[in-house]
Formats: structure tokens, sequence, C-alpha cells
């Protein structure tokens, strides 16, 4: 379907750690602005990156936005994707009482002839051959991280469907505007495997106290940096200590 003269349309992609992959959305959002029907083109990354899927989409919400089109980066296509982009902003649209606009999301993948289109775009287009050389370089020296703390947050099954790799995007974005590596004791932070208690996904574990925290949501990420990251406490109505017992999510206290 040709877009509507008023469409606003962002371009979702994972995440752009430097400053590179960063240009080249924006560099896609202005082709994408200079389309015919196109009223407003934005981008966002749903894991590490600014600006986030969240600041996006509360712009869009805070502006009066009435209907969006999500447009996903995502290739090969992810067949969660939709379901995890449901819950996700089912989640932030049942806590912001503000008027939301309708979102539609454009087809994980194009049809066969934009695809082949595409491809064929890009072997026709300038190609760079790789300097392959056979000398041997020295080899690279690493520094042994110096940093105390460890932010593990779960990317098994269950976490992921909860929600993790917005967690994941968010916390990383804290840490780097707040310079958590360098702040206090210094942070570090890893993605893991089922880190044990499914039930209460998403999952975040804080070490060097092995502190989990279950039901992790953003404004949680930023209690456990303030409280447990930076001022060196666990924050205990988010923790859940090994009882040797099965536990359940508790309700977030307001
Ligand atoms: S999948 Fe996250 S704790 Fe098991």
């Amino acid at each position: 379907m040709a877009p509507q003269a008023s469409e606003t349309v962002l371009l979702l992609a994972r995440s752009a750690i430097t400053a590179p992959p960063q240009k080249e959305m924006e560099r896609l959002r202005r082709v994408l602005a200079a389309r015919p029907g196109i009223r407003e083109a934005l981008f966002a990354f749903s894991e590490q990156g600014s600006p986030s899927l969240r600041q996006a989409l509360d712009g869009l919400v805070a502006a009066g936005c009435t209907r969006l089109v999500i447009l996903p980066m995502l290739i090969p296509a992810e067949p969660n994707f939709l379901a995890w982009l449901t819950r996700t902003l089912t989640r932030w649209r049942s806590k912001d009482e503000r008027p939301w606009p309708v979102v539609e999301v454009a087809p994980l993948l194009p049809d066969e002839t934009s695809i082949a289109a595409l491809l064929d775009g890009a072997l026709a287009g300038g190609r760079a051959e790789l300097a392959l050389t056979s000398a041997k370089s020295a080899p690279d020296g690493s520094l042994v991280p110096a940093q105390k703390r460890r932010v593990l947050v779960c990317m098994g099954g269950p976490c992921n469907v909860a929600g993790a790799e917005v967690i994941w995007g968010h916390f990383r974005n804290e840490q780097e505007r707040l310079s958590l590596r360098t702040s206090g004791d210094g942070c570090m932070s890893a993605k893991t495997s089922c880190l044990g208690p499914c039930n209460l996904a998403p999952v975040v574990q804080v070490w060097p106290e092995g502190t989990y925290y279950g039901g992790v949501d953003e404004a949680a990420v930023d209690r456990i940096i303030a409280g447990h990251i930076l001022g060196g406490q666990p924050v205990e109505d988010l923790a859940y200590e090994p009882t040797g017992k099965k536990q359940f999510l508790r309700a977030p206290e307001v």
C-alpha cells in the first residue's frame, strides 16, 4: 500500500553503539523523508542506541501524532518481532494517560519484487575490495577491566519474551549517559543466557553481591542504577533473595 500523505514513519533498527550506524540511520531517514506521501520520517533503536524506541514514541505522543507506521529494519525477519513489539507497546501504553497514535507495522520483509530490486541495487553498487594481507601483524593487547561491578541482563527465552531487549537497551543507554564504567567502583554489563528464576522475568543480576532483580522495567533499571550501582545498596523491594522456596513476582511498590 502506498503511504498516505499524512503518514509518519519510524524506521526501527536493533542497535547502534557507535557513530557510523547512527549516521547511516540518519541517511536512510533522509531518503525516506524525501519519498512522496511521507509527512515525517524518524528512526529509533529497539535495543541500545539513541533515540530509543521509547524516546521516539514519547516525542510522537507528546506531539499529538495520530497515526504511526513502524518500518522494521530487521533482515532476516524475526518471527517473534510482532509479538514482542505488541507486548512492549502495550506495557508502555498502559502506563501513559495521553492519547496514543494508531500504530501500524510494515511487513518485516519486502515482497519478492522489492527484495529483488534491493539485491540488484546492492550488487550493481560500488564495491570495496578487502585488503587481505598475509603479513603477520603484531598481536593486539587488552586492558584487564578494573571495574568491580557487573550487571547481567538475562536474554533467555522467557526474559526475552518479557521485554529483556528493551531493558538491556535502556541500561546500556544509561550506562553511557551516566558514565557508569568510570563512576564509583566502575560498572560493566553483559547479556547472559538463562539466570535461573525464569518466572520472575525479565531478570537482571548485579555483582559482586549477586542480587537478583525480577520483573524489571525501565523505572526499575533507573532505581537499580541509583540505589545499587551508584549507591552501593541493593534495592530491596525489587530484589529476590535465594530463599530455597518458589517465589512469585511481587507487584511493584508505588
Ligand atoms: S530466561 Fe531469564 S531467568 Fe531464565
